[in-house]
Formats: C-alpha cells, sequence, structure tokens
C-alpha cells in the first residue's frame, strides 16, 4: 500500500484505487460504469474506450460524470476494463483537481451491469449509490432538482424511465391503471409499454446484498433489471418518468453516437448553454472553487469550452 498525496489509500494489488478526501459518510456514492468492448462502435473502438470517444468538444464520459456532479454526489468510483481504467485515471486522475474525490476498479469482464455493486462493494461499504452508465447523456432544466430528491431517498431505489420508439432494445416499464410500475422486462419482445429504463439508477444501502443474491441472466450477465425487480417486488422502487423537455440518449451505436453530437452542438450554438460541464457542475456544487475554474478557463482559452467556462466564473452565480 502506497501512501498518496491528499488521498488515503491505493491499494493497487487489490484492483481498488481510492483517493479519499471527503469524510463525510452521509454523502450518497456513485459509479459510472464505463467498461464492455464497445462492439457496436468497431473500429472507432478497437484500441480506445468508448467512454473516451469525442461526442461534439469533450469525451463521453464527460456528460454522465457532470450528471452526478449535478445530483450532488463528489464520491465517484469508475470501473472499467484492464485495457481502458489507466486511461480514464490518466484524464482524472484523483479527482483532486475538480474538487471530487475518484476511485477506480477493473471489470475483468462485461459480466452485467448489477456486477458493479459487487465489485464495488468496499467503496461502497453499505451506504447509498447512485449508478451512471459511462455512455448515457442527460440534459434538462428539470433534472437537477429531481436527481437532488433521488439522492436524498433515504430507503428504496429510483430509476428514471424515458419514452422510446424501439422499447424492445431496452429495461421496460410496465404500469398499472395509476400509472404504478408493476414490472419490468430486459429487452422484451413484446413490450409491455413504450417507456423504457435509462442508465440511471438510485439504491439504498442494500444495493450490493442484493446483487449478490442474482443469478446470471441466459445471456449470461448480472442484470440490473433483475435488481431493479428486487426494489420492486419489496415495494420500493420508485420509477420516475422523464418529461419530454428532458434530453435522455444512450450513444453506444454509431447512429446515437451521430445524434448526440448533432443534439450537443445544437444546443451549445443556440442555446448559449453548454453541457456536460464537468468544472461547471462542480464549481455551482461548491466542490471546486472560482481560483480553480478561472484555472480552467485559461488552459483551456484556445477554444469555446474554456470561454464558456470564464464567462461562469465571472457571471459568478452560485445555487
Ligand atoms: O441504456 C439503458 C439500458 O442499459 C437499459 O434500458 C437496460 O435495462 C440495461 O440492461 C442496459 O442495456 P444495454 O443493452 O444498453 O446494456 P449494454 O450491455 O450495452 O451495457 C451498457 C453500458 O455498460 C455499455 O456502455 C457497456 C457497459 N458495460 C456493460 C456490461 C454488460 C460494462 O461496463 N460492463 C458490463 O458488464
Amino acid at each position: 500500500m502506497q501512501q498518496l498525496s491528499g488521498g488515503m489509500q491505493n491499494i493497487e494489488n487489490g484492483q481498488l484505487t481510492k483517493y479519499n478526501r471527503f469524510r463525510n459518510g452521509d454523502q450518497m456514492k456513485g459509479i459510472i460504469l464505463a467498461g464492455g468492448t464497445g462492439s457496436r462502435l468497431f473500429p472507432m473502438t478497437l484500441v480506445t474506450s468508448k467512454q473516451l470517444l469525442p461526442v461534439y468538444d469533450k469525451p463521453m464520459i464527460y456528460y454522465p460524470m457532470s450528471t452526478l456532479l449535478q445530483a450532488g454526489i463528489h464520491e465517484i468510483l469508475i470501473i472499467s476494463t484492464p485495457e481502458d481504467l489507466p486511461n480514464f485515471r490518466r484524464l482524472f486522475g484523483s479527482g483532486e483537481a475538480l474538487g471530487i474525490s475518484l476511485s477506480y476498479m477493473v471489470q475483468e469482464k462485461p459480466e452485467g451491469l448489477a456486477q458493479a455493486f459487487l465489485l464495488g462493494r468496499e467503496f461502497i461499504g453499505g451506504e447509498p449509490c447512485a449508478m451512471i452508465l459511462g455512455d448515457n447523456l442527460f440534459h434538462g432544466a428539470g433534472l437537477p432538482l429531481l436527481l437532488k430528491k433521488a439522492a436524498k431517498k433515504e430507503r428504496g431505489a429510483t430509476i428514471f424511465a424515458a419514452y422510446t420508439k424501439t422499447p424492445e432494445r431496452f429495461g421496460v416499464v410496465e404500469f398499472d391503471s395509476q400509472h404504478r410500475a408493476v414490472s419490468i422486462e430486459e429487452k422484451p419482445e413484446k413490450p409491455k409499454s413504450d417507456y423504457c429504463v435509462t442508465g440511471l439508477y438510485f439504491y439504498d444501502g442494500r444495493a450490493s446484498e442484493f446483487a449478490a443474491e442474482l443469478t446470471p441472466s441466459a445471456r449470461g450477465e448480472l442484470e440490473i433489471t433483475d435488481l431493479n425487480n428486487r426494489y420492486l417486488n419489496a415495494g420500493d422502487l420508485e420509477v420516475v418518468c422523464l418529461d419530454k423537455d428532458t434530453i435522455w440518449m444512450d450513444m453506444g451505436t454509431v447512429a446515437s453516437l451521430w445524434e448526440a453530437q448533432e443534439v450537443v452542438k445544437r444546443i451549445q450554438q443556440e442555446n448559449g448553454t453548454h453541457i456536460g460541464m464537468l468544472e461547471e457542475a462542480a464549481f455551482r456544487q461548491g466542490f471546486l472553487s472560482r481560483e480553480a475554474l478561472a484555472a480552467y478557463a485559461e488552459k483551456y482559452r484556445a477554444t469555446a469550452y474554456g470561454a464558456y467556462l470564464k464567462n461562469i466564473c465571472e457571471e459568478g452565480k452560485k445555487y
């Protein structure tokens, strides 16, 4: 074990690298699952991680990470493949430069989304934990409030459902006449609704325990849908339907990656706002000082990204 400056422990041989500067255990933790083979994006992902591909002006992982920050989460575990994890570490380090705390963990094989709660068991430590998929993009004015509400819940789980024209590609929620969720099916041939489960999940402290009870599905994976059904059957799952003004995208195919680039470009050029901005999110949450934000603006001064950060810095608003 090696001491890191500003960190508490670094368990390289046990695979978990943890830099822990925060000690307020009442805060929800977060996981970004950024592994997988990226086979739907071959040959783009033959030698690089999907989640590091550019989406308009920033790496893909910036979008889901900024969503966790918007939820007020500053203690985050990044899980990825043995080949790709070092690149995430090169990109973000301990997280200290962003005012957050990052840990890293290898997933040897893509054995299912719910496996994150087994791999991350030590990191989670029986506390509430959110997970976001490293290829998911969320954007909307109402989103920060929804995220904060989900992060504050002490018991049960919250997931977010979105309308889709292709429900058979996703986990699908069935609702009763009172619009209560009654079942979730993974990639059903005959979907029972047009609402799919998005890749953002908030669980209470039982997630690792429940994940340990799961068995692999027919496709050999520990399914997140089974974990969600575990909470649903216990009467402890809240399904929040995202409104039509909230954008959700899974950027895992050539078509959806291209569409995401277009959407980000349009929003950033037309609305004068930028999305997926880690530095802005960290600043607005109070994790990053104005001086540190100004330093980022200076570092990126050759880009529209830097100019946007400079504006945020000068506008000085904080909520
Ligand atoms: O995008 C939302 C959907 O995500 C949900 O509606 C489904 O219920 C859920 O199962 C999941 O479906 P996908 O078919 O999109 O999962 P996929 O296997 O593509 O994995 C999602 C991301 O997670 C992808 O970027 C790769 C990464 N991954 C996947 C697995 C299975 C890992 O990092 N490790 C894994 O073990």
